[in-house]
């Protein structure tokens, strides 16, 4: 998704907004530029691709300047070229925009039938002229600002300068993030508090609707209502260090080899290491009065969702419906007395997650959300929120923030299994330590990073891949497949692995490697007739099980990786490493951009 960055300061804007702008790099893009006031005039640098390309730019055309804005631009509307990339001006007014204006052709045919002339393809185009036109009918920036921003349908986040106002941004925020930093005479804003890190720890959230104008001496925001607002100013836990990428080549490898340390730390914020047993915090409901769990999501957020359910199910007897998010948001889904919403989310700020929340909400059903960015819309819209703390994920390819998920998860339905009378202490206790050990398990998991490599060296050629599993190790073959889809470029596909006999087998021949997730759970038995299927069409199999697994199907696989023996109970988190690896690594013997593959972002902001 597009990233927004702002600075009225005192040192030259250009290098922190460069600056700012490579720490949302993380989010997607494919074009970036900046403008900031020269002698009360603005000027721009724009560039297509990466960022690299933009510091070219200003190296060889140097932009001056303590006011500026800066964008990266994933493309919505338009091309992704230089013509489009933000900023956009019109009579002396600079707009950066991330979402989408719903009603851009209304407003661009009326401004166009006004005599405004359009430069580019984009919907962000119509706010410069809509407020030019608020200046040209004698308003001043601010009215112009708020007229304009009250006539947009759709979702956005702003940042405006002014020509002639060198001590004036004018930011709004409807449907997408932004954050405003305070600095010591100095102000910021960015679509996260990761942009603004090195720059400020206080951090000010906008709320929907606001709109706020900021000086160096501070903000004064206006609602949605237009009355002026106050909005916390939170104390970031981000710094510099938290966003590199160490000693690794890529943040999605650093954020992998950092599952142990994060699990461990989410673990214990609801697992009594000593007395092993789950604290939850206050929810919104009671779950003895519970009656069935709406589980929404998007991408790998819905497969930890899909883990959720079987957890819920069979420990707390709870009936979970399953939905990724932009299917639930429009499906006339009837609710009933007792209803709870459950939605899971990185970012917090997934467009139809949001959604979804917010329709369930407006229906009067409590919604509880686990979430890993704990100043994130989502965080704080729900009426409770479980905090994953898996840090900052920069790689567009979910790792860490999926298995802390699972593991919050896990709490929660061994929470509202004993809430329920359904666990005795015993029971309760065995869980949770197995739960306890999962970060030393998951070490050794880790130390098979070489041999999983060289079974992505074999991988690499494939055109085709299937993953298979049964029960929650279907929710990890969804997983697996989706990483290595989303990094790598290779196709996968996951079925339930009783799935195969009904279709997908007429793939298999010795082309198309098969990874079966086999736990020696209760339907590993099942799983091993599954994989006997393919073998007997000529499938290569890449079994991931425990010793005894591979003892007894590692003879009739192509690969096999030798995993840790686990309680069935938390094998999906455990089982989700080597699938990351073998999608990491096949992804770097390709060459593909690991952190930002092609086409993705990390928060998709629209929907
Ligand atoms: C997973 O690797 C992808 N990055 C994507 O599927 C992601 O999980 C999805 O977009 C949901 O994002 P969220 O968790 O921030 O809501």
């Amino acid at each position: 998704m597009c990233g927004i960055v702002g600075v009225i300061g005192r040192r030259p804007a250009a290098p922190l907004l460069l600056d700012a702008l490579r720490r949302l790099e993380y989010r997607g893009y494919d074009s970036a530029g900046m403008a900031t006031l020269v002698e009360g005039r603005i000027e721009r640098r724009r560039a297509q691709g990466k960022l690299d390309r933009l510091a070219e730019r200003l190296a060889s055309e140097p932009l001056p300047g303590t006011t500026g804005i800066g964008h990266t631009r994933w493309a919505t509307h338009g091309v992704p070229n230089e013509t489009n990339a933000h900023p956009h001006l019109s009579e002396g007014v600079a707009v950066v925009h991330n979402g989408i204006i719903e009603n851009f052709q209304e407003l661009r045919a009326e401004l166009v039938a006004r005599g405004h002339h359009f430069a580019t393809q984009t919907d962000t185009e119509v706010v410069p002229h809509l407020i030019g036109a608020g200046l040209a009918r004698g308003l001043d920036p601010k009215e112009a600002a708020v007229a304009a921003v009250r006539r947009l349908k759709g979702a956005f986040a702003l940042a405006m300068l002014f020509e002639g106002c060198d001590d004036l941004l004018i930011v709004a925020r409807k449907g997408s993030p932004l954050a405003i930093g305070y600095g010591e005479g100095e102000m910021f804003v960015g679509s996260d508090a990761l942009a603004l890190a090195p720059l400020t720890e206080r951090i000010q959230y906008l709320e929907e609707g606001d709109v706020a104008f900021l000086s160096r001496r501070g903000a004064m925001i206006l609602d949605a209502e237009g009355n002026e607002a106050e909005r916390p100013i939170r104390q970031t836990a981000l710094s510099g260090a938290l966003i590199g990428k160490g000693n690794h080549r890529h943040f999605m490898e650093k954020e992998i080899f950092e599952q142990p340390a994060v699990l461990g730390d989410t673990l214990r914020s609801f697992a009594d290491p000593a007395t092993h047993r789950i604290t939850l915090p206050e929810l919104p409901f009671d779950f003895q009065a519970v009656s069935r769990v709406a589980a929404v999501a998007c991408g790998t957020a819905s497969y930890a969702c899909l883990v959720g359910k079987y957890w819920l199910e069979s420990l707390a007897g709870l009936p979970v419906d399953w939905d990724i998010a932009s299917e639930f948001r429009y499906r006339a889904s009837p609710l009933v007395p007792g209803q709870v919403g459950l939605f899971v989310s990185q970012s917090g700020e997934t467009a139809d997650t949001l959604a979804a929340m917010r329709h369930l909400r407006g229906e009067g059903c409590p919604a509880l959300a686990v979430v890993n960015v704990p100043e994130s819309t989502l965080a704080r819209e729900a009426d409770a929120t479980l905090r994953t703390l898996a840090g900052p994920e920069i790689g567009v390819a979910s790792t860490k923030a999926f298995t802390t998920q699972l593991a919050t998860l896990a709490c929660l339905a061994v929470g509202a299994a004993r809430a329920r009378g359904r666990l005795d202490p015993e029971r309760e206790a065995a869980l949770t330590k197995a739960l306890d050990e999962l970060p030393a398990r998951i070490l050794q998991v880790l130390e098979k990073d070489q041999e999983i490599r060289a079974i992505a060296a074999e991988l690499m050629a494939a055109r085709d891949v299937l993953y298979v599993g049964r029960g929650t190790s279907y929710a990890i073959a969804l997983e697996g497949a989706l990483k290595l889809k989303e990094i790598s470029y290779i196709h996968a596909e996951a079925y339930a692995a009783g799935e195969l006999k009904h279709g997908p087998i007429a793939l298999i021949d010795e082309h198309v490697p098969v990874i079966v997730v086999a736990p020696r759970d209760h339907l590993f038995e099942k799983t091993a007739s599954n994989l006997q299927e393919v073998v007997a069409r000529g499938g290569k199999v890449v079994l991931l099980s425990d010793a005894a697994g591979v003892a007894e199907l590692g003879d009739y696989a192509w690969k096999t990786v030798t995993l840790p023996e686990v309680d069935p109970f938390v094998a999906p988190i455990l089982y989700a490493v080597p699938v990351q690896l073998l999608a990491y690594h096949t992804a770097v013997l390709k060459g593909t951009d690991v952190d930002q593959p092609r086409n993705l972002a990390k928060s998709v902001t629209v929907e």
